[in-house]
């Protein structure tokens, strides 16, 4: 199996990028290798966790991510043939969807259409779901596209959100299914045999 050179984009914490690296040294048919990280914010703890594990990061403005000349020489110069988004919250410029067909993917950790769209990130994800009183939610691994939220669905997973579960509840239980599904069906999706 070929596997699928990525730079993964992201503006937090970090937990799936360091999941995704993890994921991809664990064998030799991983299907996934990590060239860089690319963040937006100077402060987001994945700089730390990309570092510790020897991932390039690059920390660019979003002038510098919306910018063709310094975007596309930096990702050809690492080989990157598929575009990994874990927690980035910057929309994707037309230009990238463009260079990369069918090879940018999200993770949103809801079921999508469900909790989707603009301001729908993060913690206002899973206040959302518990104000609702769903019963159940998941994640959605997808295509991205020039719509906030609407490419095409890969891949959902669902959990139970128990009576009386808090946003916090909420969210260690979509943590937990981003950590078991996220990095395999990036390999099945982006890996070439
Ligand atoms: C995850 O819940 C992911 O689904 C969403 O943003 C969160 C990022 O968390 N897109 P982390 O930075 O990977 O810890």
């Amino acid at each position: 199996m070929k596997p699928s050179v990525i730079a993964i984009f992201a503006s937090g914490s970090g937990s799936n990028a360091e999941n995704i690296i993890a994921y991809s040294r664990a064998g030799a048919d991983s299907g996934l290798e990590v060239a860089l990280v690319v963040c937006n914010r100077p402060d987001a703890r994945v700089i730390e966790r990309a570092g510790r594990l020897g991932v390039p990061v690059e920390v660019l403005t979003r002038a510098e991510i919306n910018d063709p000349a310094v975007m596309l020489p930096m990702l050809d110069a690492c080989g990157v043939d598929a575009i990994v988004l874990a927690g980035f919250l910057l929309m994707v410029p037309d230009f990238l969807l463009a260079r990369y067909p069918g090879r940018i993917i999200n993770i949103h950790p809801s079921l999508l259409p469900k909790f989707g769209g603009k301001g729908m990130y993060g913690r206002h994800i899973h206040e959302a779901v518990v104000a609702a009183g769903e019963t159940e939610t998941g994640i959605t691994i997808h295509h991205v596209s020039s719509e906030c939220d609407g490419g095409a669905i890969i891949f959902q997973a669902t959990v139970a959100v128990a009576p009386g579960a808090t946003a916090d509840d909420v969210e260690t239980s979509i943590h937990a299914l981003e950590r078991t599904h996220y990095p395999r069906v990036l390999a099945a999706t982006l890996s070439r045999r």
